[in-house]
């Protein structure tokens, strides 16, 4: 019902943030994210909504924060030099808005007036506005702790009429990230994340395909059910022990798995692989530009 400002959406973007390790380290997704971040300064972006993967609420609940001086918690591994000086700028007026919105689509929905934001989404915000503060407000929206795919695909469909109004959507979680599976030795002693003193497991390779194959080859609701279903995959409990690090692609598979996103090409953008079994794929979904043909 939104009073459209403009007619085509904007992109939605699906990041793997990886291990933490990513800050400070140069790699084709942290090229990528400033990239992001630069078109998004560009075209007059005025809010970014994310979800990550270290927040999520039990029972039926689903938060959003709501505190207007959020501070960061700390990052493993990585000098808080790198981070600490960065300013946050959370939203309030739309993270109300959002609330709105999910408490009218029938979710139990509620602020969080004391969240400080947590490396899976302030890591991407400095990658995208290196400088001293987040350029753009931002959002944070949690996830529930069922983890049930469509719940979150109905916080994504619900969430994306905003796409009409200059916002940006984006879920940050993992391609293949299974702590238990990855290789540590490399880090521990050397500080070394991109290591490959073997090839990731063909559980890895597999379930890197399947997504990639997910988000390339499907459009609108199918592009839903798409990703619902790789919850099913035969090496989905590898390539993800836990569900935290999937279930935000569920989330932007619904905010770009309209009808109307029928038309609209996903594409893979980048990758890294880390800790040999770690795989950091960045796609987008849909175009900053409406399509040459319609
Ligand atoms: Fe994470």
């Amino acid at each position: 019902m939104a009073a459209a400002a403009k007619r085509h959406p904007t992109p939605v973007f699906l990041f793997s943030h990886g291990t933490t390790m990513m800050l400070g380290e140069e790699s084709e997704p942290a090229e990528f994210w400033r990239s992001v971040g630069d078109e998004a300064l560009r075209r007059g972006i005025r809010s970014i909504i994310m979800m990550g993967a270290h927040w999520e609420c039990t029972g039926d609940k689903i938060q959003v924060a709501m505190n207007p001086n959020p501070q960061k918690t700390p990052v493993a591994y990585v000098a808080p030099r790198r981070y600490a000086n960065f300013e946050l700028t959370p939203d309030i007026p739309l993270a109300n808005r959002v609330i709105g919105m999910l408490r009218k689509a029938g979710f139990d929905a509620e602020p969080n007036p004391t969240f400080n934001f947590i490396h899976d989404t302030f890591l991407i915000l400095i990658r995208m506005f290196p400088t001293e503060k987040t350029n753009i407000p931002a959002v944070i929206v949690s996830a529930n702790a069922r983890f049930d795919p469509y719940y979150h695909i109905k916080v994504g469909s619900t969430l994306r009429p905003l796409r009409y109004e200059n916002v940006l959507i984006i879920g940050s979680g993992g391609t293949v990230h299974n702590l238990y599976r990855n290789h540590w030795m490399q880090m521990v002693l050397h500080r070394d994340n991109f290591a490959q003193p073997t090839p990731p497991g063909q559980f890895a390779l597999e379930f890197r395909q399947a997504m990639e194959d997910a988000f390339t080859m499907n459009c609108g609701p199918m592009l839903r059910r798409v990703v619902a279903r790789l919850m099913k995959h035969p090496m989905y409990r590898d390539a993800h022990g836990t569900d935290d690090h999937f279930i935000s692609a569920a989330f932007v598979a619904g905010a770009a798995g309209d009808q109307e996103d029928a038309d609209a090409p996903n594409a893979f953008r980048a990758e890294c692989w880390e800790l040999v079994n770690m795989a950091n794929t960045q796609f987008q979904l849909g175009l900053w530009e409406p399509a040459e043909r319609r």
